[in-house]
């Protein structure tokens, strides 16, 4: 049996940051303007990286970690948009399926379809999506959160109750920051909950090498006016410490 080999990414610094910190035995390998940091967290060998921003960013990242480090999954912890009403800054989205807002290769392929793949989603594996899912209710439900961010920090953002929620994710070379651009994807995608920059480019690059994912994005704003100005303090003070505690639970499975 091929030995367990996880690669966990992150498009911010901040994000990587702490689950870096969680690693033993550490070396440090660069190629094409991206730092791998190798080493073992709970016995497992795991590979970390900072994809940068964007599909293009994200695909050759994980491209990378699988003929390079030869990952046999991948885990990708992050932040979203919020463009579902009912979804609030720190709650937490893990994808169940993922599309490419910004694909159309219309006429020739119907919108959002992938061309040559026919298809328009990419499924998590249901393990990945049990794991992952007790691992957010793990933080959620217990006094985890709170014990890693302090209630003045969590109350700046209003974040009392934050939620899980599964479903779909749109990701797209493009940041939400007008209310009516994410009505306009709304249209066309009522069911997506949130919107980010990656994910369903790694989604394709793992479905393209059979390899099984897990997508867990932090709301940081709500996909609006308002979201340049969230965005960057909500990664700095809240979201680091979510991603670590995420992966953290997710290792304690294993
Ligand atoms: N990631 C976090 N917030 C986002 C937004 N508003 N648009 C796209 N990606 C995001």
């Amino acid at each position: 049996m091929t030995e367990r080999m996880i690669g966990i990414m992150g498009a911010m610094h901040e994000e990587i940051n702490g689950v870096v910190e969680l690693l033993s035995d550490v070396k440090e390998f660069t190629r094409g303007m991206r730092t791998y940091y190798s080493g073992t967290l709970n016995g497992i060998k795991t590979v970390v990286v900072f994809s940068r921003w964007g599909k293009v960013a994200a695909a050759t990242t994980v491209s990378n970690l699988i003929l390079e480090f030869n990952i046999t999954e991948l885990i990708f912890t992050g932040v979203a948009g919020a463009l579902n009403e009912d979804l609030n800054i720190g709650d937490i989205v893990i994808a169940k399926r993922l599309i490419q807002h910004d694909m159309d290769a219309q006429p020739l392929m119907p919108r959002f379809e992938i061309p040559l793949l026919g298809k328009t989603y990419f499924e998590c594996g249901h393990e990945q999506l049990i794991t992952a899912t007790k691992a957010v209710n793990a933080l959620l439900e217990t006094k985890q959160l709170h014990e890693v961010i302090s209630d003045e920090e969590l109350a700046a953002f209003n974040i009392t109750s934050p939620k899980l929620v599964v479903g779909d994710i749109a990701s797209g070379d493009k940041f939400f920051s007008y209310a009516a651009d994410k009505h306009a994807l709304l249209e066309k995608l009522p069911a997506v909950l949130c919107v980010e920059m990656e994910g369903a480019a790694v989604a394709q690059v793992c479905y393209e090498y059979g390899l099984p994912f897990t997508i867990i994005r932090t709301i940081s704003d709500a996909a609006d006016e308002q979201s340049h100005i969230d965005f960057p303090v909500f990664i700095k003070k809240i979201s680091s410490r979510y991603s670590v505690e995420v992966v953290r639970n997710i290792y304690a499975q294993f």
